[in-house]
């Protein structure tokens, strides 16, 4: 007999899991993910470079601090900040509520990334959403009085956010970091889209995290995230991160990688571009709201025909998001993740049909 009530807690069975749609479709452009894979030359190169790695060992630490020692110099980390390596930047957000104290609260604006609530609810902390005013952009005198409110308070800002795709004012994650007894995490998972960040900001603000992923560049396979932040904090939440959590072939692509960051940047330049394409395209058939990351969201015309359009996509092996099921500003909404010129054409000639 599996007696599920008595074992597992009704935080994680109360829960539905994160879905990941399994039949991979002609054209997917439901996740985020980049629509290029390296030039075959390139690919080869770290082939070679993957045939040294020690299988048979547990991944040394002198390839994670050389590893950290090379994000912090590439990304201009000044002394005192420290780096955290994760199995994509999910387990750093992770490890990240794992670390701070119970009576921490988790305040979001909503809509945002699921995760930071999904993860926070499973390790029982307290989460405050604060929505976002009509344009998806911050509520600052909501927050502000959420922060006081509900301090000691951790703020997850997807910057840009997802899935809105909307990058906030500078001066508004400004004053929201000079909130009191807050500590403020600014995701840049879609910082390659949207070229801004708040690292440089680290040696001024010593409450800010930054968090990174190399998942939307074009390594979502690879699963590999960090975090930068004073060196203080690092060091704690380097107590939660299980030890061998990146493993060697991950460490080694990453090394490989950043040696072809010319590679990931033109194929960023690419992504931006067919992205105001994309969106001037879909200005005419359907509401698009402008966007600083690898996605576009839109509401069709009849927002209650978005399941509708999303199956009659699907069916002809288009995949895009469904984010009717999320409720409230998000009704009637569909996400499309930018694709090459040809999927992004075949999504429009497939949604004009529908529409
Ligand atoms: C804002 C944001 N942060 C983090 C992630 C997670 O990225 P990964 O775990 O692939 O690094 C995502 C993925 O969609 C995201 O949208």
């Amino acid at each position: 007999m599996v007696d599920v009530a008595r074992f597992i807690s009704e935080r994680v069975r109360t829960r539905p899991a994160y879905h990941v749609p399994s039949a991979a479709p002609a054209i997917k452009l439901d996740a985020m993910e980049s629509p290029y894979a390296l030039p075959m030359e390139v690919r080869d190169r770290w082939l070679h470079a993957l045939r040294d790695v020690a299988l048979h060992r547990y991944p040394a630490p002198e390839h994670y601090e050389h590893l950290k020692t090379r994000l912090a110099r590439d990304a201009g980390l000044g002394p005192g900040l420290g780096v955290v390596l994760g199995n994509g930047s999910d387990e750093i957000l992770q490890n990240i509520i794992l670390a701070t104290a119970a009576d921490v609260t988790v305040i979001i604006p909503a809509p945002t990334f699921v995760m930071y609530e999904q993860i926070a609810a499973i390790l029982g902390r307290r989460v405050v959403p604060v929505p976002l005013t009509a344009d998806f952009q911050l509520d600052l005198p909501a927050l502000r009085a959420a922060l006081a409110r509900h301090s000691p308070a951790l703020l997850f800002l997807a910057y840009p956010n997802n899935p809105t795709g909307a990058i906030y004012p500078r001066d508004d994650v400004q004053a929201l970091l000079a909130a009191e007894d807050a500590i403020v995490v600014v995701d840049e998972a879609y910082h390659p889209f949207a070229q801004q960040s708040f690292l440089p900001a680290l040696a001024e603000h010593g409450r800010l995290w930054v968090v990174r992923t190399l998942s939307k560049q074009g390594l979502a396979g690879l699963r590999f995230g960090w975090m930068a932040a004073d060196a203080a904090w690092t060091n704690e939440i380097e107590k939660v991160r299980l030890p061998y959590n990146v493993n060697s072939l991950t460490i080694a692509s990453v090394e490989f990688a950043l040696d072809y960051a010319d590679v990931f940047a033109a194929q960023a330049e690419r992504i931006r571009a067919e992205r105001a394409r994309l969106a001037q395209a879909l200005a005419p058939l359907v509401t698009v709201w402008p966007s600083e990351a690898n996605f576009l969201l839109f509401r069709p015309p009849v927002p209650a025909d978005a399941g509708r359009i999303h199956a009659e996509l699907r069916s002809r092996g288009i995949l895009i998001k469904n984010l009717a099921a999320s409720g409230g500003a998000l009704a009637g909404c569909l996400r499309v993740t930018v694709g090459t010129p040809a999927e992004n054409e075949a999504f429009l000639a497939a949604l004009a049909r529908a529409l």
